[in-house]
């Protein structure tokens, strides 16, 4: 049997599937990837310099410029093919569990519910110093162009800087959604791990916590991903083609 018609068998005899998710997955929504080279006026920055609480501490104003500009290709972007795909899953009559290190809405977009956040949200602006949640609406002020500078907003209570509520390198994932992943992980039979490099623990931990718990491991990606042990099955190509066709598959009657 080849690589697809393994993944089919697997997931047509499962009952609980694991989605796991990286920025591959949004990458054909014109999202770039992390590992993508940037263009443009964002292109002198390194987002791994950007994206930490001593950055934002340094130059709030650079750091807050900078989410405004991917909160922006966010709202431009929709959900394309492997995201409607992944919400039409639920349907089928499986559990299925939808885990993503983005911080895009694109899952939501496309209508998959309950959706576990591990790398937190462009949607849940809080305080930098007294961490508490600060209103959307504080962000929809604020537009960014391409590399601007902007000031962030204050905190209503205690007039700290907003940040967005996203994971900074350094930081701890929220302790319910690593929790509520690991738990899935442990109890699925298949974990489909779609667009992510798998190199930022320990959310890179969960395919290999599935296939230690005797789940089928299925990957999706034009690069080959895969750890070469016997449950893993590697499909070569872009989300946006190869999950529609392995749904299509699997679930057809
Ligand atoms: P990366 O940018 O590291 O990896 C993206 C992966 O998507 C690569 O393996 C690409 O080959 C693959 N890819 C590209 N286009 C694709 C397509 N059309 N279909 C499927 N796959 C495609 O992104 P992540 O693995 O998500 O952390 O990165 C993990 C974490 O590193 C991020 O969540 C972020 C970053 O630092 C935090 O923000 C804490």
């Amino acid at each position: 049997m080849d690589g697809l018609a393994v993944a089919a068998t697997a997931l047509r005899q499962s009952r609980h599937i694991v989605v796991f998710t990286g920025a591959g997955i949004s990458a054909e929504s014109g999202i770039p990837t992390f590992r993508d080279q940037l263009t443009g006026l964002w292109s002198r920055h390194d987002p791994q310099r950007l994206e930490t609480a001593k950055a934002f501490r340094a130059n709030p104003a650079l750091v807050w410029g900078w989410y405004l500009w991917r909160r922006q290709q966010m709202l431009q972007a929709q959900p394309n093919a492997a995201h409607h795909a992944i919400a039409r899953l639920a349907v089928s009559g499986r559990q299925v569990t939808v885990i993503t290190q983005n911080i895009d809405d694109l899952h939501e977009r496309a209508g998959s519910q309950g959706v576990v956040h591990l790398h937190g949200s462009l949607m849940t602006p809080k305080c930098f110093a007294c961490h508490r949640a600060a209103g959307l609406s504080s962000v929809e002020q604020s537009v960014s162009e391409e590399g601007e500078l902007v000031e962030p907003p204050r905190c209503t209570h205690c007039n700290g800087r907003l940040r967005p509520g996203v994971v900074w390198f350094g930081e701890d994932l929220p302790t319910g959604a690593w929790k509520a992943a690991v738990q899935a992980a442990r109890h699925c039979d298949v974990l489909l791990s779609i667009g992510t490099s798998g190199v930022v623990m320990p959310a890179a931990s969960l395919p290999d916590l599935a296939l230690a718990s005797g789940a089928v491991v299925i990957h999706i990606n034009p690069i080959d991903v895969g750890m070469d042990k016997s449950k893993e099955v590697m499909l070569i190509g872009d989300a946006g083609q190869v999950l529609p066709t392995l749904l299509e598959r699997a679930l057809a009657s």
